[in-house]
């Protein structure tokens, strides 16, 4: 397909002699339609043309070919507007759409590149709250959109199933195991013994030093320690895993703090041989104050590795095992600090440059929940099974107020609910916090998940109703004219872009944004032309467009990891 913003580059190019690649990063896409559909700031070479805006518009404006890509060129301002030939746009989509089918949008542009995705990353034994919740939905999407565009993405989970607390987790069993039954909902019974081992702790230091002891001996790889700790991490697992298939999610990695910390020494090496590792009370530190980070703990006084160690071991694993060209870390905010730091410590590992200079934290913000059941109170842990199957039973009343009669009602209701809550996870800049709302997360008219599907569900039905989905015919453009039909052409247009941009930015809300206007762009055609009834090749075109949009409304949704219902 035709990109447009090159050609106009490279006619700019031919020009002026600057750099198309660099002339193309300051092309915009203007505010308004009327204002054509790209515009470029001819400021922006005020100072190597030694002109002014105004004289370079004027000159470029004079010399330049429309070709068959360009309809019009005005000036405003000292910004250059171009009109593009919307039959070429037209009929450059419709064919790209027919060639690619399900895969429209996609691309190859990340081929040969590596990039680590590590998401969710929960703590075992401990609950799964709703931050996880957010670092699962974001770090999911993330890893969709960068394969789409042909990149090779590893998903990693990185368990927090390491640290002192299993040696307590060990003793609590140990002494009252019997008591606690792990069969039915295990994380709460194990987080009951490890409250109540604590508390014990606080009382008679000689059970700290038991604790203590169980940690050396899992550590030393103990078998009965072992063994407990294996079965620790499993039944967490396999409640994590209720959430993972509710939400389509999985890993190609799990490989958690456990295995790092087994590497721990190696990162320890590394360091020392740098010269920037110092013992500080007893502890071994790297001293980043004078880039302003604090400093980084390596090794506690007894010798036991820390958290940033195992990232850093998690760092030399990835480097050599990927070779990856960026790692991103999609974790809340509060751990700015702590990443800061263990980048910069990375920067003295033995590890490729690339990787050095790969490492990025995705920061995301804190949920709020307002209404419902489901609304934090103090001290309550808000469980995240209960925030996705609450989403699911209010759309099952929705439908059964609107539609009880509704085909594949309870797998419908599911779609819909979850899709909900991804949609609203990633609706917005990752780093704001969110207020969740369920009124507004569910509203179907609204800027939400269920009106996406809404969307797509009517293109469905409009299909159905026709009876056939029309085979693709060249001459489709010719009829899709119109300003309605145009504007749904040029989202279409915009699609692989969007996606592409994903990739460049993090930020997911750019999908979220284009899809909902797509949508909305697609309403106002259905409501403005007709589709069934009209003359043949029109009836076709309009619903080949329909079948365009449906179509590329799921594969959106699907790369944000929501399904679409087939009734609403
Ligand atoms: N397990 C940690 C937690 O639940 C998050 C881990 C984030 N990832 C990392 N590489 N440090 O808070």
């Amino acid at each position: 397909m035709k990109n447009f913003k090159l050609v106009i580059s490279e006619k700019i190019a031919k020009i002026t002699q600057i750099d198309t690649n660099e002339l193309a990063s300051y092309i915009e896409i203007p505010p308004n339609k009327d204002m054509g559909d790209y515009s470029f700031p001819c400021f922006k070479l005020a100072k190597v043309l030694k002109k002014s805006p105004m004289i370079i518009a004027n000159e470029i404006k004079e010399q330049m070919d429309l070709g068959e890509e360009l309809k019009d060129i005005n000036i405003v301002n000292g910004y250059l507007n171009f009109y593009i030939n919307k039959d070429l746009l037209a009929k450059e989509v419709l064919e790209e759409f027919n060639n690619k089918k399900e895969k429209f949008g996609f691309s190859n542009i990340g081929n040969g590149k590596t990039i680590c995705v590590e998401y969710s990353s929960p703590n075992i034994a401990k609950p799964f709250h709703i931050g996880h919740l957010r670092t699962t939905i974001i770090g999911a999407s993330l890893y969709k959109i960068y394969k789409s565009q042909g990149y090779n993405v590893i998903g990693i989970n990185h368990l927090g199933d390491y640290g002192t607390q299993f040696g307590k987790l060990i003793e609590g069993y140990k002494r009252w195991g019997a008591e606690y039954d792990l069969s039915k909902d295990p994380i709460n019974e194990l987080m009951k013994i490890y409250v109540r081992i604590n508390d014990l702790c606080k009382e008679d230091e000689s059970v700290l030093d038991s604790c203590r002891n169980n940690f050396k001996l899992l550590e030393e790889g103990d078998e009965y320690c072992t063994k407990l700790w294996e079965d620790f991490r499993k039944i967490s697992l396999d409640e994590f895993e209720k959430i993972y298939k509710l939400l389509g999610v999985s890993f190609d990695s799990l490989r958690g703090e456990a295995d790092c910390a087994k590497n721990s020494n190696k990162v320890m090496e590394e360091l020392e041989k740098s010269g920037q590792l110092v013992v500080s009370d007893g502890a071994k530190i790297v001293d980043l104050e004078d880039k302003k980070l604090g400093v980084c703990m390596l090794e506690k006084s007894d010798g036991s590795s820390t958290y940033a160690n195992r990232d850093l071991s998690a760092i030399m694993y990835r480097a050599k095992e990927y070779n990856f060209d960026k790692c991103l870390y999609v974790v809340a905010y509060e751990q700015a600090l702590h990443f800061r730091q263990i980048f910069e410590v990375a920067k003295l590992l033995d590890i490729p440059e690339k990787c050095k200079n790969g490492l990025f934290h995705i920061q995301y913000g804190m949920t709020r929940l307002t209404t419902g059941k489901m609304s934090t109170r103090e001290g309550t842990v808000v469980k995240v099974e209960d925030v996705l199957n609450e989403a699911i039973d209010r759309v099952q009343k929705v439908i059964e107020e609107k539609n009880p009669d509704m085909e594949n009602r309870d797998e419908n209701a599911k779609k819909i609910g979850i899709g909900a809550v991804v949609f609203n996870n990633l609706n917005n800049t990752l780093i704001k916090d969110q207020i969740f709302d369920w009124d507004r997360v569910l509203n179907f008219q609204g800027e939400t998940g269920p009106y996406v599907q809404y969307i797509y569900v009517r293109t469905k039905s409009v299909l159905e109703k026709l009876g056939y989905i029309p085979n693709f015919n060249e001459k489709y453009y010719t009829m899709l004219q119109d300003d309605a039909s145009l504007n749904v052409i040029n989202y279409l247009y915009n699609f692989g872009d969007v996606l592409n941009s994903v990739t460049e930015k993090n930020e997911t809300c750019l999908l979220t944004r284009f899809l909902i206007e797509l949508a909305q762009s697609y309403s106002v055609f259905y409501n403005e032309n007709k589709i069934i009834g009209e003359e043949k090749d029109i009836q076709d075109a309009r619903a080949y467009l329909t079948y365009c949009v449906g179509i590329t409304l799921k594969i959106g949704c699907s790369l944000l990891g929501i399904e679409m219902p087939d009734r609403m």
